[in-house]
Formats: structure tokens, sequence, C-alpha cells
């Protein structure tokens, strides 16, 4: 599936189970893989990990500068999503899996990890957790307001061609008009996303 990014990250990707939900796609995949190892972000944030695809491309495009840490959120309404996380951490130590719904779990979290090393900065992260309104803007809001400045803020399933998912198109509408720098993309296996960088 990922061969055509990185042999390594498609061996790992193969170990991980089945999942109902969808998850990156190839195009978006060399995208991200490609936008980390040029970014070079120390520590990043995504909020849905499913059974860790994504999690898979960011953590092997670290591999490349050899560093930083992800924290991945998740409701983990699936089992593949625990099954996924102890197979990511097996091979990744500086991964970390925070279950609960984002709405309560994300900003203590990341006010905690973030207080607790005064270096720390939050340089990348992505919103593809709940795809509902509410979840989607509190996550954007939340990330947003603990992001460095120049940092940047991935949200995923935006104008999706042809899986429409109006909650987040709401959400990105509506944070692409109030604060601006914001980039959409489509890539050519038909997924939307929009990049915002928080102003410098
Ligand atoms: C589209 S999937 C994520 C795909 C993953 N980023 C990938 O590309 O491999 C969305 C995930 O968000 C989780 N989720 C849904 N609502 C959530 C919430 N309120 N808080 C945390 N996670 C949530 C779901 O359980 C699911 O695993």
């Amino acid at each position: 599936m990922f061969s055509h990014i990185d042999k390594e990250l498609n061996e790992l990707v193969q170990q991980l189970p089945e999942t109902p939900e969808g998850y990156i796609t190839p195009h978006q995949a060399e995208f991200l893989y490609s936008f980390v190892r040029l970014t070079q972000p120390k520590i990043v944030v995504e909020t849905g990990f499913n059974a860790g695809h994504s999690a898979c491309v960011i953590l092997r495009a670290m591999d490349a500068y050899g560093g930083g840490a992800l924290l991945s959120f998740d409701i983990a309404r699936y089992d593949a999503t625990r099954k996924g996380a102890e197979i990511v951490k097996a091979r990744y130590e500086s991964f970390s899996l925070i279950v609960g719904d984002t709405k309560q779990t994300l900003a203590g979290t990341m006010a905690q990890v973030l207080s607790s090393n005064n270096d720390a900065t939050l340089d990348f992260a992505i919103v593809d957790g709940g795809h509902d309104v509410e979840t989607a803007r509190a996550d954007m809001v939340i990330l947003e307001s603990l992001l460095r400045p120049g940092g940047y803020l991935w949200l995923d399933d935006f104008e999706n061609a042809n899986c429409i998912n109006v909650g987040v198109n709401v959400v990105g509408r509506e944070f692409a008009s109030s604060r601006g720098h914001c980039l959409r993309f489509l890539t050519a296996d038909n997924r939307g996303m929009m990049l915002h960088q928080k102003a410098f």
C-alpha cells in the first residue's frame, strides 16, 4: 500500500489490524511523509489514530531526522485501535496513544505535556478524529491554541471529492475565513485536506 513511499513503512503498515473506518490514502501518505521530513517537527499530535496508518507514516518520516514524539488521541471504539497501538509502540518508543473523547482528553493532556518541558513545542497537528462539528471544531481550536507560531495544523477530510463530511467542511470553512493562512489540497486519489500555518 505504501511501498511507493518507503519499504519499511509498508512492512509496518501491513502488520496493522483491519479496521472498519477509513484511513490515509497512498497519495495523502506520500504528501504527509514528505511534509514531515521537510518541516522536521519535534512534537506531533493527531486526533484519530484508528488502526495506526497515519501514525506509522509520521513516525517513519521522523526516522529520517532522528526525532520527535507522536501523541495520538482516539476514543478507541474499535479493538483495532488498541491492537494497532501495541504494534506501533513496539516499534516506536516515542509514540503514545491517549484513549478517550478528545473533547475531554486533548486540552488537559497537552497542557501537561508542554508545561512539563520548557523546550517542548507543538510543531504540527492533524485533526482526523470525530468528524462532527462539535468535535472537529474543539480539536481545531485547542490545537491551534497550543501550536507554536509558524506551526502547522492539518484538517483531514476537508472537502473530500467523493466522501463528503459535512461537519469537517463546516469547521474548515469557518476556520479558514476567521484565521486565514489556510491552503486546501485535493489529492489525485480524491482526498481533501486543509493546511493552516499559525501566524509567526
Ligand atoms: C478517520 S479515523 C482516523 C484515521 C487515521 N488518522 C489514519 O489515517 O489512519 C477517525 C478515528 O477517530 C476516532 N474518533 C471519533 N470520534 C472521536 C472523539 N470524539 N475523540 C477521539 N477520537 C475519536 C474514531 O474512533 C476513529 O478511530
